[in-house]
């Protein structure tokens, strides 16, 4: 190795050790930083012009100008507060992984390339498997995110339910409440939006049986070919599970595939309280898993499961000859064979990592409180007459309105909570987003976050009261 190239490592090991020690103590006071802190218009602007050298600049230069103007006004989704979307759980160990398999790099093709990462990942492929109930026949792969992870599994679908031209007459049923990554996967793989039944759902936001049989019905009568339901085991808004067992049997019944997007909900498996609400999922000939959501892993760390592992072979085995020699053997089953990616991080070695040093049963209690913080939100908003709960609290999320006297018309309480979500978000103390539910802009929040407090759930509701009240006292005066 050249003498420059050493002198470079010896600067990057003095700042890397700079970085890790500034890292912990950071996140070891999270909750007393704000959520984000909004870069200015000159740290903008500055960037923006910046150029791409020509010539080498000062390492430890480089490293202050991207800790300043790159990472410090990054949002913290991993704040305990950060209550919008589905807020990053991830732990440092998961952080420490990263780092870790980073550093080495390793091609997460196949198996030749790293035997030990290739069986790490179909260990715990098995393992997540297992806990979902699937047969010894089934398997999966480690994706980038649930989009990814559905696109997988759909495709599969496709392929498994439908030859040739029956693609033109195919349809696929999602509810209302289904994630927007469902559409665009099938979008992607060649599905028009006229093929996409959307069914309504019930008063708890999941699928309704009763509109999907009718839906079901009406398109056999009328010559088309049923052939998935896309069922969600948590879903985005309000943290619904489908009835799982009902719509495997319609889909036996029509030789439907049954999709389960339990991107966000899935982990629920860990939590001796809650599985049962997952009743069913063992019938799903695919899953989708987010271990970015619920499994304390930084970004970037999910998995889809599928009943059947030929399914996923079917669609996606590759045998170029440029990697023939990588093949473990000539008959041998690699990941490019099973998904999308040819060259992939090892993206399970984090998720491993962090299962060694914590145990599953942690990570359950860390479900369980999860959901006990929605609850608590729920008990404390359900007190207050001026407020309504509109879905109670389900796996770590509730939503609610403020509903004033009463005497207020739907259109003005709407822009009173998209005003208190703003308020409170702006604030830097609590991230809260609207959602739409049965058409009135609602509060959620979802307290999945090990670090959440009690305190801080009492403080955020009481700061969304207060901030209510003082929106309406200067709408009054
Ligand atoms: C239920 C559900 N499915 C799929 C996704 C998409 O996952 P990702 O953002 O990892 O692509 C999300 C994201 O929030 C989700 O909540």
């Amino acid at each position: 190795m050249n003498t420059q190239t050493k002198e470079q490592n010896r600067q990057i090991e003095e700042l890397m050790k700079e970085f890790i020690s500034q890292t912990v103590a950071f996140y070891n006071h999270i909750d007393q930083e704000p959520l984000s802190r909004p870069a200015d218009q000159k740290t903008l602007k500055n960037l923006a012009k910046h150029p791409i050298p020509a010539q080498a600049r000062p390492l430890r230069e480089v490293y202050r100008e991207m800790l300043q103007d790159v990472y410090s006004d990054a949002l913290l989704c991993q704040h305990p507060r950060f209550f919008s979307c589905i807020p990053s759980t991830a732990s440092l160990l998961s952080w420490m992984g990263d780092v870790m398999t980073n550093a080495y790099n390793p091609h997460a093709s196949c198996q030749i390339n790293g035997p030990s990462a290739a069986l790490v990942e179909e260990k715990l492929i098995h393992w997540m498997c297992s806990l979902a109930g699937f047969p010894e026949k089934s398997g999966g792969l480690f994706v980038s995110g649930g989009s990814i992870a559905n696109l997988t599994a759909l495709t599969a679908a496709r392929d498994a339910k439908l030859a040739g031209r029956q693609r033109e007459n195919a349809v696929v049923y999602v509810s209302d409440q289904t994630h927007s990554s469902v559409a665009k996967g099938l979008h992607i793989i060649g599905f028009e939006p006229e093929q996409i039944r959307i069914v309504p759902s019930d008063f708890l936001f999941r699928m309704d049986m009763d509109a999907l049989k009718a839906a079901l019905r009406k398109d056999v009568s009328e010559g088309r070919r049923p052939f998935a339901v896309v069922a969600s085991a948590g879903t985005t808004n309000t943290g619904s599970v489908d009835p799982m067992t009902e719509i495997s049997a319609l889909c036996r019944k029509y030789d439907m595939w049954m999709h389960v997007d339990g991107a966000f909900g899935a982990s629920l498996l860990l939590s001796q309280k809650y599985r049962q609400d997952l009743a069913g999922i063992h019938l799903a000939d695919s899953l989708s898993w987010d271990a970015h959501k619920w499994l304390l892993q930084t970004y970037g760390c999910s998995v889809v499961l599928v009943r059947e592992r030929s399914n996923l072979v079917k669609s996606f085995a590759a045998h170029p000859e440029y990697l023939k020699d990588s093949q473990a053997s000539e008959d041998s089953i690699e990941f490019w064979d099973l998904g999308p990616e040819l060259t992939r991080p090892a993206r399970s070695l984090k998720l491993w990592l962090t299962l060694q040093a914590t145990g599953t049963e942690q990570i359950g209690g860390i479900i369980d409180r999860g959901c006990a913080m929605a609850q608590l939100a729920e008990k404390i908003i359900g007190r207050n007459p001026r407020w309504e709960i509109i879905c109670p609290a389900q796996h770590g999320v509730v939503n609610f309105r403020y509903r004033s006297d009463g005497r207020l018309r739907e259109r003005e309480l709407d822009e009173i909570n998209h005003r208190i979500a703003k308020e409170i978000t702006e604030s830097g103390f609590a991230q809260i987003y609207t959602t739409q539910l049965k058409g009135k802009t609602v509060l959620r929040m979802c307290t999945i976050n090990p670090e959440t407090t009690e305190r801080d759930i009492r403080e955020t509701v009481e700061r969304l009261m207060e901030m209510a009240n003082a929106g309406t006292e200067k709408a009054a005066s």
